[in-house]
């Protein structure tokens, strides 16, 4: 497994992953106790632009513990989910006995996604906080093309990679919504951050990452070269998560800029097709 080899850049990762996953759990951000009385994880613009999915077989990429893949299970998807955690794993095959919904989980890498979950995907699925853990985007949409078969789809809903040249420390909350950072930067990006985006009263032990800045041309570029063909690239003013501080509450699913800021793509969508 990738944590045990201390020059692999993904072991930080792994280790930061693991101790996470209790914490999300146990946090009001993944709301699992809403789940579990029946609600769905997915938001409202992933269930419009994904559509139907009772009778598909879906794989869901960098699924966490689960709550994602779960819910298209229980709207009749013949789910699958990936992830790198043994611990977001286990807690995923938990969660789906606790629920009683037939979904399969699967520990592995991203760039071995097509050898251990397998081929003839309808559908694969992947979403909001993943691209900057993967180092290679070529990998990626080869693994995601290998695993579709011909007319399936690949679907994404990620945080826009502009993020990361914004302010987050500005002294005020229009300085926050300024360009200060490059938009291309070589990865890996490491990063020294004891913060969880789920839990904030919580100081994490494995506080460092390793985090590749994907530019939005690189991840339309590595999807077309795999043999895709992009159906539509969307971008949104909203995410699932404040990424900046000032972002307000659009409702209950999403955060937006604050009215003095700038309307800038916050998030983006995309669709692809294997042909
Ligand atoms: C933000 S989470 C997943 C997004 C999902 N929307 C959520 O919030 O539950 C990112 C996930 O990527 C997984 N991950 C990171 N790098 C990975 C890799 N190289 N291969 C497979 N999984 C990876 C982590 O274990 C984590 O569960």
């Amino acid at each position: 497994m990738s944590g045990k080899n201390p020059d692999d850049p993904l072991a930080a990762n792994l280790a930061r992953w693991e101790e996470q996953v209790d914490i999300h759990v146990g946090s009001d951000f993944y709301r699992v106790k809403e789940f579990k009385a029946g609600e769905t994880s997915l938001d409202p613009l992933i269930l419009s632009e994904i559509g139907d999915v009772a009778g598909k077989r879906l794989l869901h990429l960098q699924c966490h513990f689960g709550l994602d893949t779960l819910s298209f299970a229980r709207m009749g998807a013949e789910a699958t989910g990936l992830d790198f955690s043994p611990k977001a794993i286990a807690e995923a095959r938990k969660l789906a006995t606790e629920t009683g919904l037939n979904a399969r989980f699967v520990e592995a890498r991203i760039d071995a996604a097509a050898e251990k979950a397998g081929t003839g995907y309808d559908i694969v699925f992947t979403s909001w906080g993943v691209l900057m853990w993967l180092p290679d985007l070529d990998i990626w949409a080869r693994n995601i093309a290998a695993c579709l078969k011909p007319g399936g789809f690949f679907y994404i809903a990620e945080g826009h990679p502009l993020l990361w040249a914004l302010d987050d420390e500005g002294a005020t909350i229009e300085e926050n919504f300024r360009i200060v950072r490059s938009y291309f930067l070589d990865g890996p990006q490491r990063w020294e951050n004891a913060h969880d985006y789920a839990e904030p009263s919580v100081t994490l032990t494995h506080f460092s990452s390793n985090e590749w800045q994907h530019t939005l041309g690189e991840v339309v570029t590595a999807l077309a070269e795999a043999g895709l063909r992009v159906e539509f690239l969307h971008e949104h003013d909203k995410l699932v998560w404040p990424a900046v501080p000032g972002m307000t509450r659009a409702d209950e699913h999403y955060f937006m800029a604050p009215e003095a800021a700038p309307r800038l793509p916050l998030s983006y969508s995309i669709r692809a097709r294997r042909v």
